[in-house]
């Protein structure tokens, strides 16, 4: 079935621009076009859309107001911002209605790919009721800013670690919080590190760039009164697994985007249980009382419970914000008791790095321990390679270690 898409811009010849662009989507798009935010609200009263691309000045009704009525209206299509960089300040990022943004002149393989994938994430939740009421949650957390900029610099070639460093640096909480983490246990690094710019040298960008997100992503769901569950712990768990993931990445000798994309997911592999704790406190206290009363595992009594799991819903909430689809993917299976196609994949590092962790690190009693499952297990060679990978990568990410 083709997807419909609506464009929404003041500017005929922009308009143009992207009719003429698209064209070769379609046989896969129904495109829709609109010169004012009233106009796109009378399309979508009669054809429901899969996804709204709005500029965000416009006369009259502008971008954010449009963006905040579809959210309301219509809280299942994907919400994107297409703007010039400058009006990216004027929406108010961090409460705008919007899922990305992307800046004008955008490139069609990029404008393509960013709302395919953006569209597939909703396939992750099939209970209807559930993507409305995340559709309409207005604190939805945005990207942070400096992960945009970065990102953006990374999309035109190679960046300097200094250029990168001075983005970071541009927010003072973010750097010291940056550097907070980079020097603690978790890194393993031989020695102290002063600044953003030697962070970026050690690390490299992408680690630089997933830490930025899940700090950020943590900070902003920390809002429940009454948390379900520890927050910290969650945290420390998120760090020790993505140091198990990237050791496993290590030891299996993985090229250097998988490893980086496995870090990433393992990173994020939880963020959806930060999700349903901030927007869906009610139901998941009771999923939690029923996770220590019974001794079961979170995931199972959540699909129980909730028709969905944390997996689920913190893949769709990455795959909206346009990560990259194996790291999407890796947190959509996280829990997956059956292994994906093909050899060795992000998705599996963080699935063991995951079971590793909960091994090793026994961070809550009234928890069960998921078994690993024997197909996974199987898939990888046995238990043989696990307990390898155990010893390894324990060793690897206890150790005091630089790469
Ligand atoms: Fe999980
Ligand atoms: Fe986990």
């Amino acid at each position: 079935m083709k997807r419909n898409i609506l464009f929404v811009d003041d500017e005929p010849n922009i308009l143009q621009g992207l009719r003429r662009m698209l064209r070769p989507m379609r046989e896969q798009w129904e495109m829709h076009f609109a010169a004012s935010g009233q106009e796109a609200l009378e399309i979508l009263a009669r054809v429901p859309m899969d996804a709204v691309v709005s500029d965000m000045r416009m006369p009259g009704m502008n971008g954010p107001e449009l963006l905040r009525r579809v959210m309301h209206e219509h809280p299942e299509t994907v919400r994107f911002a297409l703007s010039g960089y400058s009006d990216q300040d004027m929406v108010g990022r961090s409460i705008a209605p919007t899922h990305q943004y992307l800046t004008k002149p955008c490139d069609e393989k990029k404008l393509i790919q960013a709302l395919t994938e953006a569209m597939d994430a909703r396939g992750f939740i099939s209970n209807k009721d559930l993507l409305d009421k995340i559709g309409r949650i207005e604190h939805l957390p945005v990207l942070p800013k400096a992960y945009v900029r970065i990102t953006d610099e990374l999309s035109k070639g190679d960046p300097s670690p200094k250029l990168i460093g001075e983005i970071v640096s541009d927010d003072i909480g973010l750097s010291a919080n940056i550097l907070k983490l980079v020097n603690s246990a978790y890194f393993g690094l031989a020695r102290p590190i002063a600044s953003p710019q030697q962070a970026v040298i050690v690390l490299g960008v992408n680690v630089i760039r997933s830490v930025i997100l899940s700090l950020h992503v943590f900070k902003s769901f920390d809002c429940t009164e009454e948390s379900s569950f520890s927050l910290s712990l969650l945290w420390e768990h998120c760090l020790r697994t993505a140091g198990l993931a990237k050791a496993i990445a290590k030891v299996e000798g993985m090229v250097k985007e998988d490893a980086d994309n496995a870090y990433i997911a393992a990173l994020l592999h939880d963020v959806g249980k930060l999700l349903l704790n901030a927007f869906f406190s009610t139901e998941y206290q009771e999923v939690f009382r029923v996770v220590r009363g019974e001794n079961r595992l979170v995931a199972e009594v959540e699909a129980e419970q909730l028709g969905l799991t944390h997996a689920q819903v913190g893949a769709y909430l990455l795959g909206l914000w346009g990560l990259p689809s194996a790291v999407v993917h890796a947190v959509a299976r996280h829990h997956a008791r059956t292994p994906g196609p093909g050899g060795l994949c992000p998705a599996d590092v963080v699935y063991f790095a995951n079971q590793l962790d909960h091994d090793v690190f026994v961070f809550n009693a009234h928890y069960a321990r998921p078994p690993v499952d024997p197909e996974r297990l199987a898939a990888i060679g046995g238990p043989d390679r696990y307990a390898r990978w155990r010893d390894e990568a324990l060793a690897l990410s206890l150790n005091k270690e630089e790469t």
